[in-house]
């Protein structure tokens, strides 16, 4: 497979991440890096010397040798550049979510269909390898039936000037629970406050319902004490706690709670099962690693994406429902998806 060149586009805090992942791929051939700050682009002429700089995006967009983009500037920005990016044959990789709103996100896949071409949103959770066993133990069958899941994700910072919590931080959460139930959710209500900037949320409870039954509770906040990445997840056989900060990510608790009975519960004759905690091995990679590989083997080979252009549109409903549930103050329901496109990008 010969290596696909790549230009990033936006050097902040996480576009040096995507940066060094593609140096050292041997999928990919870092060709350019663009920041419209200059200051931006200093450390990297050093780093990556030989690696061409631009300021403008439409200078390496017009460079035929680039085949694929890689968008890691802020969320207002997304569409304007990814599609400028597909319109100028490029395949393009966009940092979750997305787009900044559901028609943003649903007219970049059709422009990317139309084209041809490979667009992929950047759920880098769905690459760890612990939310990948995980995905792995609930479509074994191996937690029962799912019953919720609860997930707190809060550190202190990085407040964003032109996104909320919900939209920064959300799809992470958003994008693990779709992976995981393989359903979108149904309905959602959340309850969010601006602490240091009234206009801008920076903590956000959001609840989701799905059809199958399963309900969950996701904490976001830039505000709190030290950083929680925590999750657990409640199934009739077993439950799992997925904490990305430990040395053991995974834990399974074979524990649950057995109604023998069901006619004798006013007798409350229940059996509280709490059995062994397993720390499934995982495997050690670095997710952006296997992302940025995603990528680059669905352009030379045509292979179906793990983090769908789909998933990225879902994720960016289901962040928009929650927007919704805040301004009517109100559960509201997700609206259905469209039928998934049939082509490289759907
Ligand atoms: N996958 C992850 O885990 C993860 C983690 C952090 C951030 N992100 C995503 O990465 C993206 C960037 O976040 P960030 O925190 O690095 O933002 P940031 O504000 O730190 O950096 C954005 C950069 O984009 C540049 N930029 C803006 N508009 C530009 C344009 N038109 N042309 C060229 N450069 C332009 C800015 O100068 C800045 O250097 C966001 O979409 C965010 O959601 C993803």
């Amino acid at each position: 497979m010969t290596r696909v060149r790549v230009a990033v586009v936006g050097l902040g805090y996480w576009g040096p991440q995507l940066v060094r992942n593609l140096y050292e791929s041997p999928h990919a051939e870092l060709a350019a890096v663009c920041d419209a700050r200059p200051e931006a682009l200093a450390p990297l002429a050093r780093r990556y010397p030989g690696v061409r700089q631009a300021t403008d995006l439409g200078e390496i967009l017009a460079d035929p040798e680039i085949e694929a983009v890689v968008v890691a500037t802020p969320i207002s920005t997304h569409y304007p550049l990814a599609r400028a990016a597909l319109e100028s044959g490029k395949h393009t990789f966009v940092e979750k979510p997305l787009a900044g709103s559901l028609e943003e996100a649903s007219e970049l896949v059709a422009v990317a269909t139309k084209l041809d071409l490979v667009l992929m949103p950047g759920h880098t959770f769905l690459y760890s390898p612990p939310v990948h066993a995980i995905r792995n133990l609930i479509a074994s069958g191996e937690l029962g039936e799912i019953y919720f899941v609860s997930t707190s994700r809060v550190n202190l910072g990085l407040h964003q000037s032109d996104a909320s919590v919900i939209w920064d931080l959300g799809p992470h959460d958003f994008s693990i629970l779709s992976y995981w139930l393989q359903e979108p959710p149904v309905r959602v209500s959340a309850l969010s406050r601006g602490c240091v900037m009234p206009e801008t949320p920076d903590v956000a409870f959001i609840q989701l319902e799905y059809a199958s039954g399963v309900i969950a509770n996701v904490e976001l906040a830039w505000l709190a004490p030290s950083k929680l990445r925590r999750t657990t997840v409640v199934g009739s056989h077993k439950m799992v706690v997925y904490d990305d900060t430990s040395v053991e990510p995974v834990r399974v608790f074979d524990s649950g709670v057995n109604l023998p009975d069901p006619a004798t519960f006013g007798e409350y004759r229940l059996s509280y099962r709490t059995g062994d905690i397993v720390s499934p091995r995982v495997a050690v990679a670095e997710p952006l690693e296997l992302e940025l590989e995603d990528f680059c083997t669905a352009i030379r080979t045509g292979s179906p994406l793990r983090s769908t252009p789909a998933l990225g549109v879902e994720v960016v409903r289901i962040v928009e429902a929650a927007e919704r549930s805040l301004a009517e103050g109100a559960r509201v329901t997700v609206p259905d998806a469209a039928p998934p496109v049939g082509s490289r990008s759907a």
